[in-house]
């Protein structure tokens, strides 16, 4: 269901709350200098549709040297975003207004960073027009912009399922139901109309398995993510005609592991998209090629390519810090084309010297992997999968780490404060890379425990556990709850593994 303020979004139920590290200009810099942009200074950004607002809160907080500005128009979502930002001391300004109220303001800056992920797929055209109108008035020369869409030919063959899901719930649906059980009722139909084998199911068999994938999915994410009134998937080019209006020109994925052709791409593909002279319509090939459903891009208004010296000079000058555990060090990556075995005469050494967490350029790092033969290209090509793997990130300025401090300190004791009664937030605020860090609700309250004076794996278990037992919850292991002390035993060996896995690389990232 959905209320007169909505435009046909659905606000019965709220989003989920996702921490998306592409909306980070700090995070932004890497991608675009290995692509070749120049990276602009980010002093003013905003985010738009920003949901729960967890990504938010946690840049604004994070990034002292950020200012932030932002929107969503469900109000409950707003409110708690608002209540995270302030609860950190940030000064972000975060409103309740729909695109439209809120693009015409009059009292924002001009931005250097305009993101929005999961919105330009679910809204109408007009919005649409709204925001590119924004963007074109409101994002300085050289500012970039962060935008995520469902995108074609990656869609084709799932597109017929969405429109039959939002069909049999707008025929069907009981508005006193609810979206969440509209939702449900839909697959159960589709789960018993394909067992007759439709023409359409044997034309396109791969859509049984989505189905099954659906299935397994949130039913608060399915229903943001299939039933609105509004669902447009795009091909690039077509996102790219909107744009033009605005003045942007593409820049790279926000992905880093895309940048790798060789790993999502066979020799004669990459070949064949070389071949291409128009920028355009070879990002169109690459997406026959992927056949991605969920593009992630960065777009510059008026890109500065960087010569090459410019270009190695601004990437030996980036500061970046090791942010995976010593056990769980990658050693593999996932590309299109399928798993690929990281270089040991690269990637070991890399790990080498950044483990001890401390910050480095990359420049350092050229210095010390040089004499053994690891060139520039090949570290910026490693950084770039390390990157992508959230096993290396890009670190902010020094001044900056030390006023965001106090401020990652209060938002991660808010979003730990949530975690007694449940929480659904999985995520802390660093102040070294200005971003989020993945913190599952016991690692929270294990980090409350410590913060609190906890010393060993016993003291912060047992904190847990009275928290737990307290409300008669108790830890499920192998699908069964645990019974009694079987909890504070297991709760014991996880605090440990914490403390001697985890710990570490959170006070590296200054937690
Ligand atoms: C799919 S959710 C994505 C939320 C968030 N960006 C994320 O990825 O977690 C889309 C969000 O856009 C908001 N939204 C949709 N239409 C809007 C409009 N016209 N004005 C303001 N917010 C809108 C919704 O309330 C919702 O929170």
């Amino acid at each position: 269901m959905s209320s007169e303020w909505s435009a046909g979004y659905v606000t019965d139920v709220n989003y989920t709350s996702g921490y998306y590290p592409e909306l980070s200009p700090i995070r932004c810099r890497l991608p675009l200098l290995t692509a070749g942009h120049h990276a602009p200074k980010i002093e003013n950004a905003c985010e738009l549709g920003f949901g729960q607002g967890l990504s938010v809160a946690i840049h604004a907080a994070a990034q002292s040297g950020v200012k932030w500005w932002g929107t969503d128009f469900n109000p409950a979502q707003a409110a708690r975003a608002t209540e995270m930002a302030r609860l950190s001391g940030s000064d972000a300004k975060l409103y309740d207004e729909a695109f439209s109220e809120f693009c015409s303001r009059v009292d924002l800056p001009d931005f250097e960073f305009i993101g929005l992920h999961g919105i330009w797929t679910w809204i109408s055209d007009e919005n649409r027009s709204v925001l590119v109108d924004f963007i074109r008035r409101k994002l300085r020369p050289g500012g970039v912009l962060y935008i995520s869409y469902n995108t074609y030919p990656g869609w084709s063959s799932a597109a017929p399922l969405r429109h039959l899901m939002k069909r049999h719930a707008d025929v069907m649906g009981a508005p006193g139901d609810g979206i969440i059980t509209q939702t449900g009722q839909s697959l159960e139909f589709i789960d018993k109309f394909f067992t007759l084998n439709p023409g359409h199911l044997a034309a396109n068999p791969s859509i049984a398995e989505r189905l099954k994938g659906i299935e397994k999915q949130d039913r608060k994410y399915l229903a943001h993510e299939y039933m609105n009134r509004d669902w447009t998937p795009m091909y690039f080019a077509e996102l790219e005609a909107w744009l033009r209006d605005a003045k942007l020109t593409f820049a790279c994925s926000a992905n880093t592991i895309d940048h790798m052709h060789n790993l999502n791409l066979t020799p004669d593909q990459i070949a064949f998209m070389q071949s291409i002279p128009d920028p355009s319509l070879r990002e169109t090939v690459r997406d026959f090629c992927v056949n991605q459903q969920f593009r992630r891009d960065y777009w510059i208004r008026g890109p500065r390519t960087l010569g090459g010296h410019e270009q190695v000079t601004a990437l030996r000058e980036e500061r970046i810090v090791l942010s995976a555990q010593q056990n769980a060090l990658p050693t593999k990556v996932q590309g299109v084309l399928g798993e690929a075995g990281l270089l040991d005469t690269i990637y070991p050494p890399i790990f080498e010297y950044l483990s001890d967490y401390k910050i480095h350029t990359i420049g350092d790092l050229e210095a010390r992997l040089g004499p053994k033969g690891v060139t520039l290209a090949q570290l910026t090509s490693a950084i770039s999968i390390l990157v992508g793997l959230s096993a290396i990130q890009s670190v902010m300025g020094g001044s900056e780490i030390q006023k965001a401090k106090p401020r990652t300190a209060a938002l991660n004791r808010a979003i730990a404060e949530l975690a007694i009664s449940g929480g659904d937030i999985s995520n802390f605020a660093s102040p070294i890379t200005g971003s989020g860090v993945s913190a599952p609700r016991f690692h929270q309250l294990f980090w409350m425990s410590k913060q609190a004076g906890g010393k060993t794996p016993a003291d912060w278990a047992g904190f847990v556990w009275q928290i737990l037992s307290a409300q008669n919850q108790a830890i499920v292991k192998d699908g069964a709850p645990l019974q009694g002390d079987d909890n504070l035993v297991e709760l014991t060996s996880q605090a440990g593994i914490w403390g001697e896995q985890v710990l570490p690389v959170w006070i590296a990232l200054g937690l």
